[in-house]
């Protein structure tokens, strides 16, 4: 087994915290030129991806994929047999990265019977300090690290494992370049993501994602359009642009002609029928991205709007630059503008020292907006992060109480939300077999949510009208028309 560290370039979240806004990020072509070495080792061997966290991960797995196929390398589902096995990690919250390290522990046995096996972990776990050290002290099998900065060296970190047969751990905690002319491959034939930027500025105390993946960085409005012509052109229906803040796209271009109004304009304009993004920021949201929402049937009445919480006093402790009544006034305006809107949200239940005062704020809140569904979490302590610091004497029996408390909320909301469906024609966008029942076939509306009908294979991909005739709280039963 290779034993000794041939590249040691190990995170650092002090480094990673630093941001220079005094020169625009740098722009790179990525180089696609495939050393001799690995091609001879690389042709016809198996490779597994495993894709954990947020579309921004899914997103640079179908890189590292389009990478590895580049090698003429053939994708298995075993990865106690395949050649190359990566994990392209999440670092979000705590849960994610225990479930890596039992997934790295059962590799052991085949990593002992095929001696030339690559292991390699990579994305945001890989760019923190402490993960990394207990891989490399406790997976000794574990031979390639590296980070989300440079995934566009892959050929030449696999070449670098290949020829020294030594582990290498190559992760930089530099603010982050653009690189475009990256290979791609695509999960899905009909619906796809395009990064629209990467990284992010604002620092959530909570939050480990900007020492993770750097600075801001917007790509150029022409290379991400250029991106949604070619998928429309190829026959996809639906795009979800993808950024931290989307809302801020742009400000690190420092031309106040690019914003997040005029890129989502410009995409609308393509004509690719169906248009979505994510993640946006309440702080950082205006009024032109609702008003070109509304003037375009292409982009999606649809709206993730993380609120995190309720509290005024909590918000500012998470340096989210809002308060409640701001995210009121927002909801209040994008309703206005797009009234069947269909609105979703994230709260984090029990950052340190929330008070029962703090949670019923939230739980009002939630009760006044009426969100049509939340992705609810309950804190977790991430090393590196301000929030990490902070004393919390709340005990966690009390905020599990109160994630359940939240959740029946939610539930109750959504419920709600989901039976004024019934009778109602929507188009549907299928995508797959239904996971419960293969007879069914599953898509979703306009306003993104989940319907299964009785039907055949060949809807995927189409979009078609379907009426509405039972509902759950988070799925809907459609039958075609
Ligand atoms: N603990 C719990 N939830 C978190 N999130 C981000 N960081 C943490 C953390 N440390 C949640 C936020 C964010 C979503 C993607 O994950 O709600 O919007
Ligand atoms: Fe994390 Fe806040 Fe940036 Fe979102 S906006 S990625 S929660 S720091």
């Amino acid at each position: 087994m290779n034993k000794k560290i041939e590249t040691i370039s190990f995170p650092d979240l002090a480094k990673a915290r630093k941001r220079d806004f005094s020169s625009l990020p740098l722009l790179r072509k990525a180089d696609l030129k495939i050393p001799e070495e690995l091609k001879k080792w690389a042709e016809g061997k198996t490779f597994t991806v495993f894709t954990s966290g947020c579309q921004a991960n899914v997103r640079d797995s179908e890189i590292i994929i389009a990478y590895l196929l580049m090698l003429k390398m053939i994708r298995t589902e075993d990865s106690l047999k395949a050649d190359l096995v990566l994990f392209n990690t999440c670092a979000i919250r705590e849960n994610a990265e225990k479930k890596i390290y039992g997934e790295l522990g059962a590799l052991k046995q085949s990593a002992l019977e095929n001696k030339d096996k690559i292991i390699g972990v990579c994305g945001c776990m890989a760019q923190e300090e402490k993960p990394m050290k207990y891989i490399r002290d406790n997976f000794p099998y574990a031979n390639l690290v590296f980070g989300t900065h440079n995934i566009d060296s892959l050929f030449s970190l696999l070449n670098e494992c290949i020829v020294s047969k030594k582990r290498i751990f190559d992760v930089c905690s530099t603010q982050g370049e653009v690189v475009e002319n990256l290979p791609s491959y695509r999960f899905d034939k009909n619906k796809a993501y395009v990064n629209i930027m990467y990284g992010c500025d604002n620092f959530c105390t909570y939050c480990i994602v900007p020492y993770t993946r750097g600075r801001q960085r917007s790509r150029q409005i022409e290379e991400i359009v250029k991106e949604v012509e070619c998928l429309r052109d190829k026959g996809y229906k639906e795009v979800t642009l993808l950024g931290q803040n989307v809302n801020a796209y742009g400000y690190d271009l420092k031309d106040e002609n690019v914003t997040f109004a005029k890129l989502l304009e410009a995409v609308a304009k393509t004509d690719i029928p169906r248009i979505r993004f994510m993640t946006s920021h309440p702080a950082y949201f205006k009024e032109d991205v609702f008003k070109v929402m509304s003037e375009h049937e292409n982009i999606m009445p649809q709206l993730h709007l993380p609120l995190q919480s309720g509290s005024d006093s909590i918000l500012k402790k998470m340096n989210r630059h809002y308060d409640s009544k701001q995210y009121m006034d927002l909801v209040h305006m994008l309703r206005r503008y797009i009234p069947d809107v269909y609105l979703t949200t994230d709260i984090i239940v029990g950052f340190p020292n929330e008070t029962d005062e703090d949670f019923e704020d939230t739980l009002k809140l939630c009760e006044e907006v009426k969100f049509d569904n939340a992705f609810t979490f309950i804190f977790s302590p991430r090393e590196g992060t301000p929030a990490y610091l902070m004393e919390d004497k709340t005990d966690p029996k009390v905020k599990s109480e109160r994630f359940d408390r939240l959740l029946k909320v939610i539930d109750k909301s959504a419920t709600e939300s989901a039976e004024k469906e019934i009778g109602k024609i929507e188009e549907v966008l299928f995508d797959s077999v239904s996971k419960k029942n293969d007879e069914m076939i599953s898509g979703y509306t306009r306003h993104d949510r989940l319907v299964h009908v009785k039907g055949t294979k060949d809807l995927i991909g189409q979009i078609r009208k379907v009426k509405i005739i039972e509902s759950h709280t988070y799925s809907l039963i459609g039958e075609l028309i």
